[in-house]
């Protein structure tokens, strides 16, 4: 098989991707020779746009990054990781709380698939405080999340709660939960 170089594959939610995903993104470009940005399509969460719609965004958010690709994935994580040839899996840690979830994510993958080494990136501490959850319940709410994603993103959720608006007119459709 030809050398395709060193790959990673940064996995997550993205409901909907934010600015401390972007920078992980960015700096795990740095020193791998690409990086997939892979949106699992079904997590057990309550989800505002569908995969196709957050890959849409993801594109969009990264694509002033050469070396650094969209994709979904469905099933197992570290199934989707070997089938692209990737050695490395990428993850932001930002506050104390998201350690243990991240560990044990970590060492069950260590298990499944031994070859494979998660590495966890620091947020910037201009993005500790961002979280996707965090982003659908302010936007949800009306409140302003202009610092926390892109322009389009930011227009991308008011546009997606007029629409669950029209739908369901009483606030709470999201559920606050850590991502
Ligand atoms: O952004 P998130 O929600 O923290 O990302 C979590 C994600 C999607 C990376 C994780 O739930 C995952 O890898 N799901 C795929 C299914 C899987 O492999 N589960 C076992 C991992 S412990």
């Amino acid at each position: 098989m030809a050398d395709t170089g060193h790959i990673a594959v940064y996995p997550g939610s993205f409901d909907p991707i934010h600015n401390g995903h972007i920078d992980v993104a960015e700096r795990a470009a740095k020193f791998f020779d690409k990086v997939i940005v892979a949106a699992y399509d079904l997590p057990k969460k309550r989800l505002l746009f569908d995969a196709d719609r957050r890959m849409e965004m993801m594109a969009e958010a990264l694509r002033h990054i050469p070396n650094v690709e969209v994709a979904k994935f469905s099933g197992l994580l570290v199934n989707y990781v070997a089938s692209v040839g990737a050695m490395a899996i990428i993850r932001g840690l930002r506050v104390f709380s998201d350690f243990e979830f991240e560990f044990r994510m970590g060492l069950a993958n260590k298990k499944l698939a031994p070859d494979i080494e998660t590495i966890s990136i620091m947020a910037d501490e201009r993005h500790i405080h961002i979280s996707s959850s965090t982003i659908r319940e302010i936007a949800e709410l009306g409140g302003d999340v202009s610092t926390m994603v892109p322009g389009f993103v930011d227009r991308a959720l008011v546009a997606r709660f007029e629409e669950l608006r029209a739908l369901q007119p009483e606030p709470g459709y999201t559920i606050s939960i850590r991502d």
